[in-house]
């Protein structure tokens, strides 16, 4: 909280809605979740900053002037509102055509009626442009620029690029879908949206595994390094991760008693009488599956005859997006079923279905909640579904029961409820009657334990969440370009180097000195490096410090004044030497592991199996990349259960599982080699997990280097082995020859 001065908002639509009455504007604060819980953390903005005034500012699409619209007692008090002019012309493409005929169907899973329209992505370009141009007006440094939703996809590069220390966070409130749906879109669009959303610190989705769908896609799409969930390339230091968006769990528990619900409870009493009531709440969306649930519950009627009469479902259709034709045609349909069915089952003094297509006051909505014996909520996709969060939230005396979709992200918090394939009509006709006629205390357990869990993460823990882990991703990014070496730190090193009396270098060989190959026999050294680290060598200590075999270092380095180091330290050669081990030679152990060595390679595509002297290695840089994880992780868990007892261990490198004999490695290796040698500067430059080992045996004061991202024990990185030959060749210019 203390690293952000001001929170400023961007998202498509303003935090009102404006009318013009009288020929007054008037501004009437929407209640959604999100904007409580901005004012929220802005109060607590301004305690920790003790009473500095801090506004919120909030970034969307509006059509009239920011000092018309600020000036209004509703607005003035909470936000300071940023409106957007976008042209009808381009909103059209924009809003009807990318965001709602192209994203919204394909995120939801409706490939077959996604519209790749002429000029839809040049206009959301131009969309996003036009937001960027009001928002690089309001930022100043201490900012927390909050992005949302999927009209913005482009927007946290665009900031990325002109502020580069800004603090970005992205939230998307639809699913991400998996990466087989998500690469049909053209690959210019694929590469537009995830490069977009890369340049925020913090990227939130709904639930884990659309947060993994996207890691998936950054891999497959662009090919970037992603370690743990952040994704690390040039200029790009981004999280992604779940943040489950949830309600304010308290407003919607306590208004049950508020005064203004006591009308409203009384009008759907007098409705009511006794019979079950069900209801469901939800836009006029294909996505909520409407014609899903009619069917359903017609075969519930048919089902359980018992109920006739005495069950009626109250299905409130919210009006949206009605200018697009689809929707339209959407509404006739469902209306036309609504008919039928109350035409089949209806009697004189009873109407299976109340019909309702409007929307409903907070009252309203809260009365309709506490009265339902059920609610059914079954959409065929849905990013969250906060209806179904609120109707547990106001569930207090009488407990109803919740039947919810396993296709809407609120499934994977609530699983409590009865869980539903909204495809399943006769599972959900079931559901509905198993809703019905649950035991009153089964009802209270399962839904005081969705409660427990909604009060404990309600909307200011999600946005409290987000807001403290983009710290979090900031600071990481600092201590990560901390460690790249800077030009300064590098002229540091070099003059250190140039000063010692006896430098010592260790140095990797794959991966460092060569670029990494499809085959390790590819990755041969240039004629330029071996003369470079013959170089070196005249007036330094180097060791070749690898996982190859003797032969290959041999044949490469013998002529040369260096130290060898094969198979991870299991043989070292001194400058013109003879090899030497002290390991107990003892084949037999390999005989037996090659079998399943084998296995895997038959089991994963473009996997391959090298054979050392002290070692078997299971490479896997060239299968794919998910299904060779999984694998490694197998043969890895597979080898330690056989090794048990044997004198052999199991190491995991750059893409490659390996079993070898135990009691050495290259930190052992390097510790060896320096009692032999007295130096006064070290440094060592690796970029595999192995290298951690080096890296860790060395003494404080030496000058650790890890070539490429993730964790490492180095003090400092290169992101490019490049780096390391370039570094290299400067050292080698730096000191003379005796
Ligand atoms: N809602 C509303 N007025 C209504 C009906 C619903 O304000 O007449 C609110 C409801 O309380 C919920 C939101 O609209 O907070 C709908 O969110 P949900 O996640 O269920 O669906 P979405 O519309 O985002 O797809
Ligand atoms: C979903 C989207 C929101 C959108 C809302 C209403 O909840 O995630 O971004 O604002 O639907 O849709 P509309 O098209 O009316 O803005």
């Amino acid at each position: 909280m203390d690293d952000f001065r001001r929170i400023v908002i961007v998202a498509y639509r303003l935090p009102f809605t404006i009318r013009i009455r009288n020929g007054a504007l008037t501004a009437v604060q929407n209640s959604g979740g999100l904007v409580s819980a901005v004012l929220s953390l802005t109060e607590r903005m301004k305690k920790a900053a003790s009473g500095t005034p801090a506004t919120t500012v909030w970034v969307g699409k509006g059509e009239h002037d920011a000092g018309q619209l600020n000036s209004l007692p509703e607005v003035k008090e909470t936000f300071e509102l940023v409106p957007v002019k976008i042209p009808d012309n381009v909103n059209e493409k924009f809003y009807g055509g990318f965001c709602n005929d192209l994203v919204w169907p394909l995120f939801h899973y409706f490939p077959s009626i996604t519209v790749f329209g002429q000029g839809y992505y040049e206009n959301y370009l131009k969309a996003n442009e036009l937001f960027f141009k009001e928002l690089r007006k309001v930022i100043q440094p201490g900012d927390f620029i909050w992005i949302h939703d999927y009209q913005l996809f482009l927007l946290p590069e665009m900031v990325r690029r002109e502020f580069p220390d800004a603090s970005v966070a992205f939230f998307l409130h639809i699913p991400f879908p998996s990466w087989e749906v998500f690469r049909i879109m053209p690959d210019g669009y694929q590469q537009a949206i995830i490069k977009g959303l890369l340049g925020a610190d913090l990227i939130g989705f709904h639930t884990h595994d659309y947060a993994q769908h996207f890691l998936k896609s950054v891999r497959r799409s662009m090919g970037y390094d992603i370690s743990l969930n952040t994704v690390m390339a040039d200029n790009i230091y981004s999280r992604a991760d779940a943040f489950p968006i949830s309600i304010d769990f308290n407003k919607f528990h306590d208004a049950v008693s508020l005064p203004e619900t006591e009308k409203y409870l009384t009008r759907i009493r007098k409705h009511k009488r006794d019979r079950l009531l069900i209801f469901s709440v939800d836009r006029l969306d294909y996505t909520k599956g409407f014609l899903n649930r009619l069917a359903a519950f017609e075969l519930f009627l048919e089902r359980y005859g018992q109920m006739r009469g005495k069950v009626v479902f109250n299905m409130v259709m919210v009006p949206s997006r009605d200018t697009i034709v689809r929707y339209q045609e959407m509404k006739k349909e469902i209306e036309a079923t609504v008919g039928r069915i109350n035409g089949r089952f209806g009697t004189l003094d009873w109407n299976p279905i109340a019909y309702q297509y409007k929307s409903l006051k907070f009252n309203e909505m809260i009365a309709l909640y506490t009265l339902s014996d059920a609610g059914l909520l079954t959409p065929l996709r849905d990013g969250m579904n906060l209806v179904a969060k609120e109707y547990v939230a106001a569930q207090s005396e009488k407990h109803g029961m919740l039947v919810l979709s396993e296709m809407a992200g609120a499934a994977a918090e609530m699983s409590e409820a009865i869980l539903v394939n909204p495809s399943d009509i006769s599972q959900t006709a079931d559901a509905i009657y198993q809703a019905l006629v649950m035991p009153d205390d089964e009802k209270k357990k399962r839904i005081e334990a969705m409660k427990n869990r909604l009060r404990n993460y309600d909307v200011f823990s999600w946005a409290d969440d987000i807001l403290r882990t983009t710290v979090r991703v900031k600071n990481d990014r600092k201590k990560f370009r901390v460690r790249l070496i800077s030009r300064d730190i590098e002229e540091r090193l070099t003059e250190s180097f140039r000063k010692s009396s006896k430098p010592l270098l260790f140095l990797d060989y794959d991966g460092t000195l060569v670029p990494i190959r499809e085959l390790p026999e590819l990755a041969i050294p240039e004629a330029s490096l071996t003369d470079l680290t013959g170089k070196l060598a005249a007036t330094a200590d180097v060791v070749i410090i690898s996982g190859r075999k003797r032969e290959f270092l041999e044949k490469w380095f013998s002529d040369i004044d260096v130290t060898l180091v094969a198979e991870h330290g299991a043989f070292i050669r001194h400058p013109g030497g003879r090899w030497e081990s002290s390991l107990d030679h003892d084949d037999g152990w390999k005989e037996r592991f090659m079998p399943l060595l084998d296995r895997y390679t038959a089991r994963c595509k473009g996997s391959f199996v090298e054979e050392k002297m002290a070692s078997l290695s299971w490479h896997y840089r060239n299968a794919d990349e998910d299904l060779a994880a999984l694998r490694a992780i197998e043969l890895k868990n597979e080898l330690e259960e056989s090794i048990q007892n044997m004198p052999l261990q199991v190491i995991e490198g750059h893409k490659v599982v390996e079993v070898k004999m135990s009691g050495y490695n290259k930190g052992s290796a390097a510790r060896k080699l320096m009692t032999q040698r007295r130096s006064d500067f070290i440094i060592a430059i690796g970029d595999d997990r192995t290298d951690e080992e080096l890296f860790g045996a060395l003494p404080e004061h030496a000058v650790t280097i890890k070539v490429g991202k993730g964790q490492t024990r180095a003090r400092y990185s290169f992101l490019k082995q490049s780096e390391v030959v370039a570094f290299l060749t400067r050292l080698a210019g730096v000191r003379k020859a005796d």
